[in-house]
Parts: C-alpha cells; structure tokens; sequence
C-alpha cells in the first residue's frame, strides 16, 4: 500500500484526520475551553501563592489573606473538575471515531475484496485494525486539544504577564513559548520522520511474517523448518527493537533540549525581573507574580514538545488508515444499473490477464440456460477459476461480453447479480460460530427445514447431527478437525440455501468420496430443474452429469466431452 516508504506530509494528514471528527469537533471544542480554563486555574493556584508572598512583602493587593487561601483551594479543586471533564471529553471522542474508523476500514476492506485484497498481506490489515488505529487514539486524544489548549494558555500568560508585571517578561516568556512550543517539535519531528515511518512499516511487516507463521505452523513442522522460521523472527524483532532504541534515543534527546531550553527561559525571566526590580521600574511582589507566572506557564507547551515522538508514529498510522480508505477498488459496485432474474449467460469473446501483459483467458465463449449443467475441465492454473470469478464481477474483464439475460454484465446491478449467481469456491472459510450461523450466512431467515433441506441436498445432514450439539456445535470447537470434505460440504450447503438461480461451483466434490459425490451429483440434478449449474471439475465422474463440457487449454475454449 505504501509506496517507496513515503508519506503524507503531517500537516495534510492531520487534517483528513481533523475532518473525520465531523460533529464530535463540537465536543472538542468543549474540551479544549474545558482543558485551557483548568489549567489557568492550577497556575492560578501558585500564582495566588505567589500574590500572598507579594502581599507580605507589601504590595498592594484588594484580597486579603482568607481570599488568597480560600481562591487557592477553590481554583485546585476547580482544575481536578475541569480536567476530568477535559479528559472524559477527549477520550469519548477518541474511542468514539476508533470505532468509527473500524467499521470505515472494514467497508473499506468490503468494497475492495475480493480482488484488492488477494494481494495485500493479512497481517498488515490485521496491524491496520489493531495497533494503527489504537495509535490513532493518541491523536484524537492527546494531540489536537493539548495544541489548543497551549495557544489558549500561552496567550493569555502573555497578557497576564504583560498587564500585570512587565512587558519584558511577557516578551521573553513568548521566546520561551515559541522555542519549546514551536520550534523544538518542528525540528525533532524532521528528525523522527523517517524513523517513525520505519518503524511502523517494520512492525506491520513484522506483525504480517508472525501471523503468516502462526498460520502456517503446520507446515512448518512439517518441513522441519521451525529453527530457519525462529531465527528469521528472532533477527525481524532485533530490528524492530533496534528501530525502537533509535526512536526512544532522539525522543529522549529531544525531551532533554525541551527541558534545558525551559530551565534557560525561567532563569533568563529571573534575571531580566531582578535586573528591572534593581533599576526600580518593578516592585519586588510584582516579579515575584510574573516570573512565577512564567515558571508555571510551560506545561502545555512542554506537552506540545512531547508530541513528536508519538506523532511520527501516529501520523504513519494515519496515512496507513488514510490511504486504505482512499484505495479504489479493482471493480467499483454498480447500483444505478439494471436488475435481472436469471434465465441465462452468454460469455461472447471474453479476455482477461491479472497483469496487462499476460492473458489468462482469450476468446472464451460459453453459454448456460435454466435447466442445465455446464461442466468446465482444463489443467491446473489454465484459467477455470478466473472464468468464475469473471462471472462473479470480481474482476473486471478486459475485453469480450458477459451477458446475463443479455444485460451487460457492467451494468447489471452488483447487488442483483449477488442474489442471482452464488459461486462455492475452491476453500469454504467457517467463522468461528455454530454451523447453523455458518450455514445462515446464505440466508439469514432460513427456516429449519430449509437449513437440513440444503443439508441433505449437500450430503451433510447426518454428520452434522451425528455433532454433540448437532446443528449448535460451534465450528470454531471442531477447529481443523473438519475434514476439508466436511468442509466443503458445508459449502455447498450454502450454495442450495441461496437458491440462486446460477450456481458456480469450482471443485464441489475433489474432497469427497464417491458415495457423497453420488448424493451431490443427484441434487445438483434435480435442483438443475430451476437453475443453470457451471460446474468446474478434474473428476470425471463429476463431469457425467453435465449436458455440455467446455475444455480451457492455452486460454482459449473449446465444446466437447471431457
Ligand atoms: N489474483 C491473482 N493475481 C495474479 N495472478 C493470478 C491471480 N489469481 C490467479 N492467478 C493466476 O492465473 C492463472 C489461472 O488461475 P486459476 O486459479 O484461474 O486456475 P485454475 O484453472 O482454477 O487452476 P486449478 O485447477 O489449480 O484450480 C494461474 O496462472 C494463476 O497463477
Ligand atoms: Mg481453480
């Protein structure tokens, strides 16, 4: 997805990020009057302590001690208040666009499979899913507010500053702001750019080889290859943690010159407040107030500074995320086109290659009607699969016409053609849940009947009740322990329960013995009543129920007994 390691710049991102927030920026906006007004209030707190050592030193202040003492507590308690109300603000938002974000990534992921996604890595979803959008969370949570919150509060210790004690103070206290606040991030963002998108890449990488492992620890013990897959993971991590010390290094580094600059602002202020006390253009209570003012004024701009670190890596997320949702996919779902109720496909002249340069499928011509069974055998990799996925839309042909009831096939709404063509592909994928819920994703208002119907029809009836839980178990129970005939059975289950009047069936019976292959073939004969069936096959006893055999060799097709 990512191209050469590149990014969006993060001040575009941030952006697209921002406009995500759509009608919760309202409630930002709450947080961040709610966040700048408790922290006023905390350096209200030792700015009145401040006024009380002035008092005692006889300036003349209106409030009296008891004031002082008891605006004191009134301001602490006010912050913890305004602070809870701060933080509940910004994490409701957070949580509440993470989720948004999920179901956006996962239509995103809808509207781009099957084709988009036969290409990308499941572990690098799974990271998009998972540690992206947490990474996410630090940005709605902890970054815009605490901007906002820093100019809010900068500018009013600015004003505060310069009404109250000396415009020099303010001035230097602005140099400060703007060295921590500004400059600081700017520079070690640059700096963290590139290691921050490194290291988001390595570990979605990372997390892409691991879970490609995990699912293929059978065969890895198989091939005795676990000590090669170790070490690879072994040397994989090192480089994660490597990447990691560097980033830990230059943030480190950078909270030390954030620090440094701090310390030199507030000493800087105290000279200047006594160079001016000394020159007599200030009163002693007077510089205690603002250079106190300015001691206490740096926590949001020290929070800014601490961003960085975070941010690098929140913006590689958010470009992640950003980019997924962007992607178009490989056939975009039509649905202002036409409806159809089958009756019959004809492929006229159909072309097709997954690169532009390599043709998988030249000329095909076939047709299928209600009533029929159309059989397809060709060598492995000729191109059958791609002809049904073709058939499905899921890819768009290069060249050629598919016509269902001789509406294009381009033009055929994706939906109608959902509901009208349901194909059982080479591997059934079980959810973990009951094999009933499995069974009613083809149709979510199935009755009973019709789920044990489908069963039977698929030769599968008896094994599901021979379950402990029959038709309850949970698939996920079973694990691998069904056996891929058990499988796609179950698949084929599916297919009748559909009652689609074009069935595509790539394979149904390659695992399955001959007795339940005879089950099949006799629905799939009667069922041929209503509905067209294309069936793929190596078997020839398979291939004995069609009523017509297509041959793919080279690409191209040919009419004829198998
Ligand atoms: N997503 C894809 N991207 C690029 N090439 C692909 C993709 N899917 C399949 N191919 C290639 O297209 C060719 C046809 O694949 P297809 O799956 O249609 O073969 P098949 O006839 O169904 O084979 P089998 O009998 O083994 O199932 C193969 O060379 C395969 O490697
Ligand atoms: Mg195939």
């Amino acid at each position: 997805m990512r191209k050469n390691g590149t990014r969006m710049s993060g001040g575009r991102i941030m952006a697209r990020l921002i406009v995500l927030l759509g009608s919760l920026a309202y409630v930002m906006v709450f947080a961040v009057i709610n966040g700048s007004l408790g922290f006023l209030c905390s350096m209200g707190v030792t700015l009145l302590g401040a006024t009380g050592v002035a008092k005692a030193l006889g300036e003349q202040i209106a409030l009296s001690y008891g004031w002082i003492i008891g605006l004191a507590i009134g301001f602490g308690v006010l912050r913890g208040v305004l602070r809870f109300v701060e933080q509940y603000c910004n994490h409701y938002i957070a949580f509440r666009l993470l989720a948004v974000l999920r179901s956006k990534i996962f239509s995103a992921l809808r509207r781009l499979c099957p084709a988009k996604l036969e290409s990308k890595q499941k572990g690098s979803i799974i990271a998009m899913l998972t540690s992206d959008i947490e990474t996410l969370e630090v940005f709605y949570a902890h970054t815009v507010s605490p901007i906002c919150i820093a100019i809010t509060v900068s500018a009013a210790v600015l004003a505060f500053v310069g009404i109250v004690a000396s415009p020099w103070l303010a001035l230097i206290a602005l140099v400060g702001f703007i060295a921590v606040g500004v400059v600081a991030p700017l520079i070690s963002s640059s700096m963290m750019k590139n290691a921050g998108v490194r290291y988001r890449a390595r570990f979605s990488a990372f997390n892409a080889y691991f879970l490609d492992s995990v699912k293929g620890i059978k065969d890895i013990v198989l091939n005795n290859a676990g000590g090669q897959r170790k070490a690879e993971v072994d040397a994989r991590s090192d480089e994660l943690l490597k990447d990691t010390k560097e980033l830990k290094n230059r943030i480190a580094g950078a909270t030390a010159v954030t620090e440094f600059t701090v310390s030199l602002m507030t000493l800087v202020a105290t000279a200047v407040a006594v160079a001016l006390v000394a020159k007599g253009e200030l009163s002693i209570g007077k510089a205690i107030i603002g250079v106190v003012a300015i001691f206490g004024s740096f926590g949001p701009v020290i929070a800014i500074s601490a961003l960085p670190g975070n941010l690098t890596q929140t913006f590689a997320s958010g470009d992640r995320v950003l980019k997924l949702l962007k992607e178009k996919p490989a056939v975009e779902s039509v649905e202002n086109g036409v409806d159809f109720t089958f009756e019959d496909v004809r492929v006229k002249d159909l072309c097709f290659g997954y690169e532009s340069d390599k043709k998988v499928l030249e000329d095909i011509c076939l047709s299928a009607k209600k009533g029929e069974i159309v059989g397809i055998v060709g060598e492995s990799g000729c191109g059958k699969s791609t002809l049904l996925k073709l058939l499905m839309r899921f890819w768009s042909k290069d060249g050629g016409e598919i016509l269902y009831c001789g509406n294009e096939i381009e033009n055929v709404n994706t939906d109608s053609l959902l509901c009208n063509v349901t194909m059982v592909s080479q591997v059934t994928y079980l959810f973990d849940e009951t094999i009933e819920d499995n069974l009613r994703i083809a149709k979510a208002d199935a009755t009973a009947k019709e789920l044990e119907d489908a069963c039977k029809q698929a030769s599968i009836h008896d094994f599901i009740c021979s379950l402990p839980e029959g038709y309850k178990t949970a698939a996920g129970a079973l694990g691998d322990n069904l056996s891929a005939g058990e499988k796609q059975r179950i698949g084929l289950a599916r297919a009748f329960l559909r009652g689609s009047g074009l069935i595509l069936l790539d394979e149904p019976t390659s695992n399955v013995d001959s007795i339940n292959e005879g089950i099949i073939l006799r629905s799939l004969a009667e069922q041929k009543k209503d509905k067209a069936i294309i069936l793929v096959s190596h078997r020839e006893s398979t291939m004995a129920i069609a009523d017509r055999v297509y041959r793919i060799e080279n690409g191209r097709i040919s009419e004829g007994k198998a």
